[in-house]
């Protein structure tokens, strides 16, 4: 159990290579696994949310080799998952439970999938719903949560129209529907992260994408690939923040992926006035990647709510924690999202943020930070919950406060970014 201590820092400068997707990692692992022929991926996210997905296809019978960010993956095929002996355990992982789950819906075995207490307390009806539609039985304690008891079945197809915007439920029911004899078709209102499309598309797969529906046909077969990851946007966020929250900062975030479905917090720190240039632009796997450059400016601030909340759901804590060193301060709502991912987020953000000396407003579906009063943050002893996003937004807050920040149980960052605490030290200038 650690604590991390966070300084005040005068700027952040330099060149920085963030970790791999987390969201494509966990997608090339599950396409590789259900794939025929070996697979390789390299700049694997060295997320503990990926390692959770490549225990849980170890389980259920694929080989794995993993050096490093080098992962190789003698795929089983579709049909080659083998009955887990044990539970499988997603731990802290929503994306690795909610996909699975569409995976394990259509196999001619029971399995059991389970997590951490952060984990068995988020919705799991919303992959239950569709998945049972298809022809699956799931139990789950008071029919939402996990551990999910999962009863494969040879699936039907449907045309599914996901009720939140959610790139989870939507690829959960994309793996089922590569077993479902027919077209599979979900329907989405609000554009989420497309990662599953395009690497079903690089795989094989029978997938196509037109009006807000995505319709994908059932084949006999995958094509294992070798494949490398981007670096992962949501992690560059939080450093792209600490940039625009010190004077002087300049920062280069190099291979980054750039999705459009994750571009949005770039428009939305572009809009509010921050300098953002993107370069060295090249398409790797249907996945736009480049260079973000980033400097300080004054913020203006703003408003974040509707459609644009599910395109930039984990990027919100970070924009959060930028609200005092804006000019109007930050507002999110229609954000209710918040509060079932790895801590309830809107909850964890008021409390930890006050305690620094923010003026927060809090609603039932967001939060509004107030801005000009970077100078009234002070260090504090903070509790991101046991939550990834939670400790380095806190983080963030922290360069720019008077006197040094302890984030308590600071270890939760492994979850996504092991190396936060060590690259911001590194980039933080501190004479
Ligand atoms: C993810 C989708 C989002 C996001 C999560 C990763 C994914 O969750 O918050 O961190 O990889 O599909 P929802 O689908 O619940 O919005």
């Amino acid at each position: 159990v650690s604590t991390a201590s966070i300084e005040p820092a005068r700027r952040i400068s330099g060149i920085v290579s963030v970790p791999g997707d987390k969201s494509i990692s966990h997608r090339y692992a599950i396409l590789s696994a259900l794939a025929e022929g070996p697979s390789e991926i390299q700049n694997f996210s060295p997320a503990a949310d990926c390692a959770s997905t490549l225990a849980c296809l170890e389980r259920l019978g694929v080989a794995i080799r993993r050096k490093e960010n080098r992962v190789s993956v003698r795929g089983a095929g579709l049909r080659g998952l083998r009955a887990p002996r044990r539970k499988l355990d997603a731990e802290n992982s929503g994306t690795t439970m909610r996909l699975l789950a569409g995976v394990l819906a259509a196999q001619a075995f029971e399995s059991v999938i389970t997590g951490d207490a952060s984990l068995r307390r988020r919705p799991m009806r919303r992959v239950i719903e569709p998945l049972e539609q298809m022809g699956a039985k799931i139990a789950a304690r008071d029919g939402e949560f996990a551990p999910l008891e999962i009863r494969g079945a040879a699936l039907t197809p449907i045309h599914y129209t996901l009720p939140i915007p959610s790139a989870q439920v939507k690829s959960a029911v994309l793996l089922a529907g590569l077993y479902a004899q027919g077209e599979t078709r979900v329907t989405e209102p609000v554009r989420t992260r497309d990662h599953t499309e395009l690497a079903l598309a690089e795989f094989g797969a029978d997938v196509l994408t037109a009006d807000r529906t995505i319709r994908l046909r059932a084949r006999a077969r995958l094509e294992g690939r070798s494949l490398t990851v981007p670096g992962d946007i949501s992690s560059a966020a939080f450093l792209l923040a600490a940039a625009l929250a010190l004077p002087g900062s300049q920062l280069v975030a190099s291979g980054v992926g750039l999705n459009p479905t994750r571009t949005a917090i770039l428009d939305f720190l572009a809009a509010m006035g921050a300098p953002i240039q993107l370069t060295e632009l090249s398409m790797r796997h249907g996945e736009l990647v480049g260079d973000i450059s980033i400097r300080h400016a004054p913020l203006r601030g703003g408003v974040v709510a509707g459609d644009a909340v599910a395109q930039m759901i984990d990027e919100l804590p970070v924009l959060a924690a930028l609200g005092p060193f804006t000019e109007e301060g930050i507002e999110i709502r229609n954000a209710q999202e918040l509060r079932v991912k790895e801590s309830d987020r809107i909850a964890a953000l008021a409390e930890n943020l006050r305690n620094m000396g923010a003026q927060v407003e809090e609603f039932p579906d967001g939060l509004r930070v107030a801005g000009r009063s970077a100078g009234v943050l002070r260090g504090a002893s903070v509790d991101p919950r046991g939550d990834h996003r939670m400790a380095m937004a806190l983080a963030v807050a922290a360069l720019g406060a008077k006197g040094a920040t302890r984030i308590r149980h600071a270890e939760c960052v492994n979850v996504s970014y092991p190396e936060f605490f060590s690259t911001l030290r590194k980039l933080a200038q501190r004479a």
